[in-house]
């Protein structure tokens, strides 16, 4: 069996499995559970000083069979007072001393900082992570995602931070920016232990179409609101990528951003997390998801004769490349397998209105048949395919060698060096 024990940043938990700071993590009976379930760590809610929440302040967008691909939320950071929290968090560490606390923490001033940081570390936190990406609320009064998307305040506060803190620092990020290296190196510099990302991204679910209200409404008005869940972990890995790919970048990572299943969390590991972090399948699903995550984890560790996350760490995220570096010369077609095929002719119009028109329709058939000389390989049938495995993309043989950009003839380049 794999060794699933984390050492992150110096913060150890049994696994690196933990909750992100969200409901999930507002309570000591909550976190307890969690710990119970079989999570390695918890980063509180975030604390600070005392907010006021609204009703309601969920809203989601629903996919298919998935009611929440996506989670909004308008919600702030704790409304709980400073003092209950610390109270729960300390039982929590006394009941669990191997498993990683995490206070988060957003303020204003220095001595906010300061003062939070030592009564954390009072009662006994392994790290703290400074919530720099809350997109909403706290943002306007020069908190959250108004550090984040400032390298040079990033890097002020961080330095508050580290030198007060005795330990560990994570600086968690926010998505609401174009270039997520810079706060992640202004972090570096400020001295933080580590990054975490992604926070939430700015959003607006929808609309009640009866009500006109937008969604989540609070007295018929709304308010831009943080996305999360399934849905935005595409970004989620782009964005870990680009720090593990960073010459300049080198601190450890936490991955967070719609981690559901051990599959999400082994893909944010190949792409250079260290840890992962959980919200929304936690408050779709529940605690106990974290079995899934640990067996099948140790599961595909095993089957690769691979014995620690550290083995998989980051190994995917150097095949993200270019563009002009990846191999013109490449080809695949579509295969459609006849024995699978429902003859739904979803491929079809998908091709026909949507692609390249490279499928037909044979009379008295319902299945379609692959233009094979006209298919360009762009994946789209095989996407719309409701039936698993039944279209696939086979690699065609053209004999011609990797072309690249820079070596091919339409390349601008090329043709002012011929003239
Ligand atoms: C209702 C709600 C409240 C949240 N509150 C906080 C918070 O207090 N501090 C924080 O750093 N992140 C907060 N988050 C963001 C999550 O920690 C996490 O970064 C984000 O939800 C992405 O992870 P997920 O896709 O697993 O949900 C909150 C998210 C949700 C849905």
């Amino acid at each position: 069996m794999a060794n699933l024990e984390s050492d992150f940043a110096g913060i150890k938990s049994p696994n690196p499995f933990w909750l992100a700071s969200a409901p999930p993590t507002n309570t000591g009976y909550q976190v307890m559970n969690a710990f119970k379930a079989g999570w390695g760590g918890a980063v509180w809610k975030t604390l600070g000083q005392p907010i006021v929440n609204v009703s309601s302040r969920y809203g989601a967008l629903a996919y298919k069979n998935n009611k929440m691909m996506g989670l909004n939320n308008i919600e702030l950071i704790t409304d709980r007072s400073l003092e209950i929290n610390l109270q729960e968090m300390k039982e929590v560490k006394e009941k669990f001393p191997h498993h990683a606390l995490i206070a988060s923490m957003m303020f204003e001033t220095k001595e906010e900082w300061h003062d939070c940081i030592k009564r954390c570390e009072d009662i006994g936190v392994d790290g703290f992570e400074l919530n720099y990406g809350c997109p909403h609320g706290m943002c306007e009064r020069g908190m959250g995602s108004a550090v984040g998307q400032n390298p040079d305040v990033c890097e002020k506060i961080t330095s508050w931070v580290t030198e007060k803190a005795t330990k560990p620092v994570i600086v968690k990020l926010t998505p609401n920016i174009t270039d997520i290296t810079k706060p992640a190196l202004a972090a570096q510099r400020g001295g933080a232990s580590a990054v975490s990302l992604i926070n939430t991204i700015n959003s607006v679910t929808g609309i009640n179409l009866d009500t006109m209200e937008p969604n989540p409404s609070v007295a018929g008005l709304s308010t831009h609101g943080g996305y999360c869940g399934p849905a935005v972990k595409p970004i989620a890995l782009n964005m870990v990528s680009e720090l593990t790919k960073h010459p300049d970048f080198k601190l450890p990572i936490s991955g967070i951003g719609g981690v559901e299943t051990w599959q999400d969390a082994v893909e944010f590991f190949l792409m250079g997390a260290s840890t992962v972090q959980v919200c929304t399948a936690v408050m779709h699903y529940g605690f106990k998801i974290v079995t899934d995550l640990t067996e099948g984890t140790n599961e595909y560790l095993d089957s690769h004769n691979m014995k620690s996350i550290a083995d998989l760490r980051g190994i995917v995220a150097n095949k993200l490349k270019k563009w002009e570096e990846l191999d013109l010369n490449y080809k695949v077609i579509a295969h459609i397998d006849p024995e699978k095929c429902i003859g739904c002719q979803l491929c079809y119009i998908a091709c026909e209105d949507g692609a390249h028109q490279s499928i037909a329709l044979v009379p008295g058939n319902r299945i379609p048949v692959i233009k094979e000389d006209h298919c360009v390989g762009c994946n789209l049938c095989s996407l719309v395919c409701p039936v698993e495995n039944c279209i696939s993309m086979v690699k065609i043989e053209t004999g011609k060698p990797k072309l690249l950009w820079k070596d091919h003839p339409k390349n601008p380049s090329k043709q002012a060096s011929k003239v």
